[in-house]
């Protein structure tokens, strides 16, 4: 993988000719074909950068970054300025490092402004609130070593130390060990972090006894992306799948993070699945060792300080199937994921409009935080033609369009639907009962 700290940020200025800092590229160009040298050598040369950053001049330059950018001090203008002010050597990495602290920032808060990161180990960092909750139920019963199997920049590791684990953060990528050295420190847990150049593989090939590498417990968060794509196929993984089974198997203690789109199919027996979601969206499924593991799946849903969990001890089924009554409930991501959707219609009093289809219909409105809830105005059989009559004839001329088990297009078929009337509607394409079918629905329930 690649993790140039610089060149991410300023590739683009050297194909227009603007060189405004020594490029790292100049420094390690390799003849084509030789990508692994390459990598290495430019590898290398990130290491340096941040070597450089650590030291008085480099945090005196890294400030003066900050500050630019905070004064939106555009990038030809800041690289210039800097080059100036704090040298060249350390211009390009200070102001590639204080943007992607900028877009650290929502997710680490104040940490972000002392933690170091490049552009790829941001990407595949987790949220660290979510790092937090993890290492909580990772280290109940007497945890006392962790290991962070692929730390990248350091997310988990610090998550672990913070909550007093002894942590041996694992990578077989030079600028990830360095990085994550480099913000155990920032946070005041280097004496509980001990950064290791190992391959993962090996390490859980070789585990014995419920330890891995010597420690008690383990978290493993794969790469799952390669050359700016998501790998679909969990064999594809770094490390693979394999890897996987053998730490679950191994490892009681553990916690893998896996893509929330994987199949069912694949979670072992005994191994409790837990998918996460945020504001309406999944951010993270996990594993649970057998350790670890209280039941088969879980749902969390975290909504500001607070969490709201829905399990279940075995696989409940699906809900009864039941015709449109005058409430629609959407039901939240993780419940849909997780196959916990009975569950939430066994709370609701709800049933599915179709067998195929996560919507749940009742008579009320939903007070829970598991579903979203729109009064049903309107169902019909789904007819372009008649669907904007009836629209007109309700002075509805702006649409939400929402859909499942339907091939349409929501944002199209929006602009078809808007008219002239100053009222508003959701419209919900779906099937019932087999049947392509609209429901029509207004705004949901606070
Ligand atoms: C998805 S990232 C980990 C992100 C981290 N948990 C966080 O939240 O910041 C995966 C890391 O695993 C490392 N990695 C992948 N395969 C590895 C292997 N076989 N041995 C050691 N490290 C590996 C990669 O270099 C990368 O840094």
């Amino acid at each position: 993988m690649s993790l140039a700290l610089y060149p991410c940020e300023c590739q683009p200025l050297n194909r227009v000719g603007h060189r405004l800092t020594p490029e790292v590229g100049d420094a390690v160009a390799m003849p084509p074909g030789n990508q692994d040298e390459e990598s290495a050598a430019r590898s290398a040369e990130t290491v340096r950068q941040l070597q450089d950053l650590a030291t008085p001049a480099g945090a005196a330059a890294l400030t003066r970054a900050a500050e630019l950018l905070a004064g939106r001090t555009d990038a030809v203008t800041a690289l210039s300025r800097l080059r100036t002010e704090v040298g060249v050597q350390l211009a390009g990495p200070a102001w590639g490092i204080a943007r992607q602290r900028a877009k650290a920032r929502p997710a680490f808060g104040a940490d972000a402004d002392r933690l170091l990161f490049t552009g790829d180990t941001l990407e595949q960092a987790g949220r660290p609130a979510l790092a937090d909750r993890r290492a909580g139920r990772l280290l109940t019963g007497g945890v006392a070593s962790v290991a962070d199997l692929g730390c990248a920049a350091g997310t988990d590791t610090l998550a672990l130390a913070r909550a007093g684990a002894s942590v041996l953060a694992v990578d077989r990528d030079p600028v990830a060990r360095t990085l994550t050295a480099a913000n155990a420190a920032a946070v005041g847990v280097a004496d509980r972090v001990q950064v290791v150049d190992a391959d993962v593989v090996d390490l859980v090939a070789a585990a014995a006894d419920g330890q891995v590498a010597g420690c008690d417990a383990a978290v493993l968060d794969p790469a799952r992306r390669a050359g700016g794509r998501r790998l679909l196929d969990p064999d594809r993984w770094s490390p693979p799948w394999s890897t996987v089974l053998a730490l679950l198997e191994r490892v009681p203690r553990c916690v893998v993070k896996v893509a929330p789109g994987l199949d069912h199919d694949r979670v072992p027996a005994g191994i409790e699945a837990e998918w996460v979601s945020i504001g309406g969206s999944i951010v993270e499924a996990l594993l649970w060792g057998r350790g670890l593991s209280t039941t088969w799946r879980r749902a969390t849903l975290v909504r500001g300080g607070t969490i709201a969990e829905l399990i279940a001890d075995d696989d409940p089924g699906l809900a009864p199937v039941g015709p449109v009554r005058g409430w629609l409930h959407e039901p939240d991501p993780a419940a849909i994921r997780s196959g916990l959707v009975s569950v939430v219609a066994a709370n609701l009093g709800a049933t599915l409009v179709d067998p195929t289809i996560a919507y749940l219909t009742s008579d009320s409105p939903t007070g829970s935080p598991w579903a979203s809830s729109h009064p049903v105005t309107d169902v019909l059989p789904f007819n372009l033609k008649k669907l904007k009559a009836l629209l007109r004839s309700r002075d509805v001329g702006r649409v939400v369009v929402k859909k499942r088990g339907s091939p349409i297009e929501p944002d199209a078929l929006a602009r078809q639907l808007r008219g002239p009337g100053s009222g508003t509607a959701v419209v919900v394409v779906t099937r019932v009962a087999g049947a392509p079918t609209v429901l029509v629905c207004g705004p949901p329930s606070a």
